[in-house]
């Protein structure tokens, strides 16, 4: 599945976001490396700090199906200005499942993508040593 159509399918997750505080809907998608497609939605909480944000969706949604292993991500910011790429505790639960060379492709409601490779969304890893693979 190439980036575009993966895209396309984080935008219609993006759909049911639940960000009635933020009002700032995401949506993720993942391949897994069987092929298969998972998808999540930012969840968010009136306890604010309890928020979910929707790559963590999308990961926790594949994984609790017994997926480990994905070779690519797509996020679609559909209410912003431009494109979003993954937050700091979203990039390390992300390299937890994917390679270094994964690519994660993003946008927000300009058109313009952005894509980089979760290695250089997060470089010098903490504890890549202790990963379970
Ligand atoms: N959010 C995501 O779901 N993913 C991102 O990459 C950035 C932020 C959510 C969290 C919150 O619900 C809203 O966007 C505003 O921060």
């Amino acid at each position: 599945m190439d980036l575009e159509t993966l895209y396309k399918e984080a935008a219609r997750a993006a759909q049911s976001a639940y960000a009635p505080y933020s009002r700032f809907r995401v949506g993720a998608a993942l391949l897994a490396e069987d092929g298969s497609l998972h998808t999540g939605a930012n969840v968010e909480n009136r306890s604010y700090g309890l928020t979910v944000c929707a790559e963590r969706s999308a990961v926790f949604s594949a994984v609790s199906k017994g997926k480990r292993r994905f070779t690519a991500l797509a996020i679609a910011a559909l209410d912003s200005d431009y494109p979003v790429g993954p937050c700091g505790a979203c990039r390390q639960v992300l390299s937890e499942f994917m390679d270094k060379d994964a690519p994660v492709y993003f946008g927000g409601k300009d058109g313009r993508r952005e894509s980089a490779s979760i290695g250089e969304l997060l470089p010098f890893d903490s504890l890549y040593d202790l990963a379970a693979r």
